[in-house]
């Protein structure tokens, strides 16, 4: 017998781990897609309230698969946080149906040789300093959008160049899916939710904060109308600088490319990316640099000056 569902507590997803049953119980039905590598929080959540009123009465599917091949050699794979129990009750609560947990011999069975690299944006970056990452991702992804085959799929702006190399491999594979970039859910102190957060004690957490004032110090630069990149770099180092322990992988004002270059108004994907390692954790967190026009006044002593 079932247990009955805790108060407040949504249905439990069914979990399924083989591709066959997967097909079978989504076969005919209209598909919502969150892919994950589990350790489920408030950010994945959002997500799948997304995907569920994507598809009012299809199927909104949860991936929870810890990728091996987007982790480097000396990265956190073994350590990273699995709890499927709890990523079941969160998935449930939030909408999903269903639970697609495989196992790495159904993924990458002996033999596996093929691998989905997407150039130039890729490059820069969490390219450069994860190699053979976003390589990792695309294949990964690739093969869930072929095992799922959802009407459309849902990725955070917390990983804004991951959504990028996303939307740029299904642009140029011709796949048939639609794909939902969802703002960063963040603590009230500004740190973005991330499942390696579980890795800090409550004051460390505090302290990582330092990443999102850093981000929107050059937001407010270039609302106040800066557009040097130098300055508008320095804008947030001069937030970093002041904090010890905190080692800084990249701080980059970038457009649509992900390449450094010179900013365009016109180009609505500006960006400010940040990656850092602080108490031996890599955290990643970016923001929307958007003209002054539609950003709200910051104060009313910081006019908008226009760029010459
Ligand atoms: P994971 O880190 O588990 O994230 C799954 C999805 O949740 C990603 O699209 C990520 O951008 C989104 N997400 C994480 N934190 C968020 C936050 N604070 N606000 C909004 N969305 C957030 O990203 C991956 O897994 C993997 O690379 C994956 C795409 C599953 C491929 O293995």
């Amino acid at each position: 017998m079932t247990a009955p569902p805790e108060p407040g507590v949504g249905p439990q997803p069914t979990l399924i781990t083989d591709p066959a049953d997967l097909r079978a119980a989504l076969r005919g039905q209209a598909v919502a897609f969150v892919p994950t590598m589990g350790a489920l929080h408030e950010g994945h959540a959002t997500l799948i309230r997304e995907a569920r009123s994507a598809v009012p009465g299809g199927r909104v599917v949860v991936s929870v698969f810890v990728n091996p091949l987007q982790f480097g050699p000396h990265e956190d794979l073994s350590r990273y946080p699995r709890d499927l129990e709890g990523d079941r009750r969160l998935a449930g609560a939030a909408g999903a149906d269903l639970l697609f947990h495989p196992d790495v011999p159904t993924m990458y069975p002996d033999g596996f040789s093929t691998s989905v690299s997407v150039s130039g944006i890729s490059e820069p970056l969490d390219g450069a300093s994860r190699p053979g990452h976003f390589t990792g991702v695309a294949t990964v992804v690739l093969k869930l959008l072929n095992l799922v085959r959802p009407d459309a799929a849902f990725f955070g702006e917390k990983d804004w160049q991951q959504l990028a190399v996303v939307r740029r491999m299904v642009r140029d594979l011709n796949l048939n899916v639609d794909v939902r970039g969802v703002p960063t859910v963040r603590e009230t102190s500004g740190l973005a939710l991330s499942s390696r957060n579980a890795y800090l004690s409550p004051e460390q957490r505090a302290q990582a904060a330092v990443l999102s004032r850093a981000l929107q110090a050059v937001q407010a630069a270039y609302a106040r109308g800066e557009r040097r990149r130098a300055a508008l770099r320095q804008a947030g180092l001069d937030v970093l600088n002041a904090t010890p322990d905190l080692t800084l992988d990249y701080l980059s004002v970038v457009g649509s490319d992900m390449h450094e270059r010179e900013i365009m108004d016109s180009d609505s994907m500006n960006r400010v990316l940040v990656a850092a390692r602080m108490f031996g954790v890599r955290l990643i967190d970016n923001m929307p640099l958007a003209p002054p026009a539609t950003l709200s006044q910051p104060t009313l002593s910081s006019p908008t000056v226009s760029p010459a």
